[in-house]
């Protein structure tokens, strides 16, 4: 099987999810992308009936063109189900998440989900989160010294680069990718990220996720986390 036919399969498998009524949090990537198709084939076949809430403009424009209702967070009172991707998830499920871009808004929406389903092909399931640069949203202005900082740090810092300059995210700001080979406890970590001036947000989404679903050459495996 193709990645694509694994990210395709745990698409399809999350969304049984599901239920009529639902608040549903849409994620944002490619393996996101198929999960947001198969609610849209479930609303016109099934009659489905859903308020989608999206974590991108990506993911907006796909679930506009499939005819899902759409709230933005703020119009909501929670959400019942956040289905999403991942970058990294270790052997006791944290995540790496904003390989495209899109953290800022993803965590924003999963802190108001009563449930976080993350899908993933299996070549995201790593021993300890590391390999995979994690993402660090920043504030344009100060950005550079932001940048020395964590060179300083050893932490190995690159600008996302798009189209030859700075990567822009959905919310106008910056990317800057951390190169640490192996982050042995996010949780410390994510709260040191927290402390410097000028991150907006970052790629560690640490006790969050409730189940996971992983596609690999044997089928679907769903992991209930928490
Ligand atoms: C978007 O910024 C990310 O957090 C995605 O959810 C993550 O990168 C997974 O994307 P893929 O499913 O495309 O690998």
């Amino acid at each position: 099987m193709t990645q694509d036919e694994l990210k395709k399969l745990v698409g399809i498998e999350s969304a049984k999810y599901v239920k009529n009524g639902d608040i549903v949090g849409l994620g944002t990537g490619s393996t996101a992308y198929f999960m947001v198709e198969e609610l849209g084939r479930r609303m016109k076949e099934e009659g489905l009936e859903i308020t989608g809430v999206t974590t991108s403009n990506a993911t907006t424009k796909q679930a506009t063109e499939l005819g899902i209702p759409l709230k933005s967070i703020d119009e909501v009172s929670h959400v019942d189900i956040l289905i999403d991707g991942a970058d990294e998830i270790s052997s006791d499920f944290q995540g790496t998440k904003g390989g495209g871009a899109a953290l800022l808004f993803e965590k924003i929406v999963a802190s108001y989900a009563n449930e976080i389903i993350w899908i993933v092909d299996e070549s995201k399931m790593v021993e300890k989160l590391g390999a995979f640069p994690l993402p660090i949203e920043v504030i344009r202005y100060g950005c550079e010294q932001l940048f020395h900082l964590f060179d300083k740090k050893g932490y190995q810092p690159t600008f996302r680069i798009n189209n030859e300059e700075k990567l822009v995210t959905d919310d106008g700001n910056y990317i800057i990718d951390l190169h640490i080979p192996t982050i042995n406890n996010p949780i410390e970590f994510a709260k040191e990220l927290d402390t410097y001036v000028g991150v907006v947000e970052h790629g560690l989404f640490t006790n969050m996720v409730n189940r996971v679903i992983v596609g690999s050459e044997h089928g679907v495996k769903t992991i209930e986390v928490r």
